[in-house]
């Protein structure tokens, strides 16, 4: 469990009261406020109060961290994820954004006892599936999440499977923003690594539904065997020593086996065939769903 902290702990004191005051508003008082992040400037609190637990993302006020929140708080605006949004604001030049707090288990939580040689396949199969499902609902609704990962899909047993860090998604008249480099870099399809890369681009990288369909597939793999999926090392490379843009080239050049490691064999074949398939040949969201959902467990 994380730590704990009184409302009054100096902590806050350089965040913007206005947030420190939303958080109360929706979670009622005395509230706990438990530090969960803190990352490139942005950090995620729970407050959890008699009316429930919400989620505050504060950024710093410096550009790149102020940046991000600011568009996550856009994207929110506009997404209309129901029941997820609570407020945002920028007082002072540092943006924030309160949501809800999805309570249950991550995709990564929930591969656990899979990852670790036990635990319940038909179980995990449901929660893969149900991961497709909340992508695919995305993508029909004209967006793309950017920043597919196994800690940003949450199984409530209240609200369904929800997706969360909307800070890179993009719809028609939100496109993504000149600093978007991708998500996890191993976990970033061939065709947007390269996009990234490029040095001659005039355009920011975008992210398409097809890179966070590569994104959900290597996230799953990377969930069920702890490792990622391409062996960097096969092909000669260090991976401790790859930095993120070595990754993206590497990625980008299309000329990785998979790892050799099977914890559920007939699931990576499938997961695998998925990460090598070219963009326009990838199944979507759904299909990939119905097809996890066949497989044997
Ligand atoms: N609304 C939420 N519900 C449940 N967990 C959350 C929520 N928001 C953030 N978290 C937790 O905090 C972590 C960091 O939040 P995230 O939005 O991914 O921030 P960052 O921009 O730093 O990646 C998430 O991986 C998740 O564990
Ligand atoms: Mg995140």
């Amino acid at each position: 469990m994380p730590s704990t902290m009184t409302e009054t702990d100096t902590t806050f004191a350089h965040y913007p009261a206005e947030a420190r005051a939303a958080a109360i508003y929706h979670c009622g008082v005395p509230a706990d406020w438990a530090p969960i992040s803190d990352r490139g400037g942005v950090s995620v609190w729970r407050v959890n109060g008699i009316a429930g637990p919400v989620a505050l993302k504060v950024a710093e006020r410096r550009a790149a961290p102020a940046g991000v929140v600011a568009r996550e708080a856009a994207v929110l605006q506009r997404l209309q994820d129901p029941g997820y949004l609570l407020d945002v604001g920028a007082g002072d030049g540092a943006p924030w954004v309160l949501t809800r707090w999805w309570e249950g288990h991550s995709t990564w939580e929930a591969l656990e006892p899979v990852r670790a040689g036990g635990g319940s396949r038909p179980l995990a199969r449901v929660r893969l599936v149900e991961a497709c499902l909340a992508l695919s609902d995305l993508h029909k609704r004209g967006w793309v999440h950017g920043d597919v990962q196994p800690h940003h899909i949450i199984y409530t047993r209240v609200h369904g499977t929800r997706l969360i860090d909307f800070s890179w998604a993009c719809t028609s008249g939100l496109e993504a923003p000149d600093t978007y480099l991708g998500g996890i870099t191993h976990l970033t399809s061939p065709e947007l690594a390269g996009e990234v890369e490029r040095e001659e681009r005039t355009s920011p990288a975008a992210p398409s539904p097809a890179d966070d369909v590569y994104a959900l597939a290597a996230s799953f793999w990377w969930a069920l065997t702890g490792d990622w999926p391409l062996d960097y090392h096969r092909a000669g490379h260090d991976e401790d020593k790859l930095s993120p843009s070595d990754v993206c080239r590497i990625i980008a050049s299309q000329g990785l086996n998979l790892k050799e490691d099977r914890v559920w064999p007939e699931l990576q074949e499938l997961l695998g065939e998925v990460l090598m398939l070219s963009a326009d040949k990838r199944p979507d969201a759904w299909t990939l769903a119905i097809e996890i959902r066949q497989l044997p467990v």
